[in-house]
């Protein structure tokens, strides 16, 4: 299980760790980064770790500098990324220095898109502290933000230096965004990991949860037990996916394409079903549930995947309906105008066996249509 990212230009590793945060002075210093550091953090996250973590890495004798941007997607905004810019080109950034990332995707995408772009790139070290940044925002070098017209239109593969995931921080985050974030656990062991999966079956039995997992899941991943142990396991066994998909297409020109499992229709779902205002990872979960239908109708996988999968879901807090009152034709509809459909056609991602996935782009409509009336 390698946890190290290493494409055609660049080495790194992911570190996740119960306290790791702790050793970043140490590990800067392993990995060269000797120049100024410019913390870039969320209102959510900024007080509770940004604080103690500048503080950490002054008491180590680093200069660094810290700017807070407010919290959720509207901050990855033209806005606030020419905010960063002037603190960063008017604080006097230069290109042996360091911008440390430190929160979810959004600080993630936003900071790093920065230190793509300032100066034309400067080192970048991803600090997530949600789970979808653990397994998946943070690794991959994947930067950017919003336009008025879409979501992650403007942006730039810039590699991080080092992700280094610190599993105490998860303890703070709301059991609803544990929860989203395990639909993307759960994605890793679909797409390519049966055993992962099957850990996760087995974790979910041994502690009671069915479809009760929703305050079961969250409860137990706070507790000092689960990051010590089990749920740190599983975090780097998930990371582990998606370093080993980023390994072999860094560009997002093949492999790539099968992390996007249930975000066809995840994406759809998520951009129609604002007034229920859905996390992305909820989608996710009601679009994993609809491709696996999908599958099955296809004669590509049996119904008991289906139903593994849906009970899975449920086990870690996840509904697989689509809201009440959502439009199956609307979703279909907005997922057509997607930006990964090529030539007219949705690539879609099917799983054929857990840890197994095709792409297909001669699913017919009426299937589609059919898999949403059913979820
Ligand atoms: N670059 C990629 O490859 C990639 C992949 C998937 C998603 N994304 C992007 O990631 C973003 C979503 O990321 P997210 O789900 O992490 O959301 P997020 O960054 O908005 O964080 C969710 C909320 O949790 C709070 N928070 C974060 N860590 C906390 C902690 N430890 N304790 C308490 N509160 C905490 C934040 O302040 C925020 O309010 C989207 O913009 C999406 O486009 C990028």
């Amino acid at each position: 299980m390698s946890l190290t990212v290493t494409t055609s230009s660049v080495t790194y590793p992911i570190i996740v760790d119960d306290g790791a945060l702790e050793t970043l002075p140490a590990r800067l210093a392993e990995f060269g980064l000797r120049g100024r550091l410019w913390l870039v953090s969320d209102a959510g996250v900024a007080a509770q770790f940004g604080e103690p973590l500048a503080e950490r890495l002054r008491a180590a004798g680093r200069e660094v500098q810290s700017f807070v941007v407010p919290s959720g997607e509207a901050s990855k905004s033209p806005e606030q990324l020419g905010q960063l810019y002037d603190w960063l080109i008017g604080g006097g950034v230069e290109r042996r220095d360091a911008l440390l990332a430190l929160g979810g995707g959004v600080v993630g995408d936003l900071a790093g898109y920065a230190a793509a772009t300032v100066l034309r790139g400067v080192a970048l070290v991803q600090l997530p502290t949600t789970l979808l940044a653990m397994v998946d925002s943070a690794i991959g070098g994947k930067t950017g933000i919003n336009h008025a017209l879409g979501k992650n239109l403007i942006g730039a593969f810039h590699q991080p230096r080092l992700v280094l995931a610190d599993t105490a921080t998860l303890t703070t985050l709301p059991p609803r965004e544990l929860r989203a974030g395990m639909a993307e656990v759960i994605k890793h062991g679909v797409i390519r990991d049966a055993g992962l999966f099957e850990e996760l079956e087995a974790l979910a039995a041994t502690r009671g949860w069915t479809d009760t997992g929703r305050d079961g899941f969250a409860a137990w991943a706070a507790s000092d037990a689960a990051r010590a142990g089990r749920l740190t396991a599983i975090i780097r066994r998930a990371v582990a996916v998606k370093v080993a998909v980023v390994n072999v297409d860094e560009r997002e020109e093949g492999e790539r394409i099968t992390l996007n499992y249930g975000h066809t229709l995840g994406h759809a779902i998520e951009k129609l079903a604002e007034g229920w205002s859905l996390l992305h990872g909820e989608a996710v979960a009601i679009g994993m549930h609809a491709a696996a239908r999908i599958a099955a109708a296809m004669g590509l996988c049996g119904e008991d995947l289906v139903e593994r999968q849906r009970a899975l879901l449920a086990a870690y807090g996840l509904a697989v309906a689509v809201p009440d009152g959502l439009d199956p034709e609307a979703v279909l509809a907005t997922a057509m105008r997607d930006k990964k459909v090529r030539a007219g056609r949705i690539r879609w991602v099917l799983p054929t066996a857990l840890g197994h996935v095709v792409v297909r782009d001669d699913v017919p409509e009426a299937v589609v249509r059919s898999a949403l009336q059913a979820v």
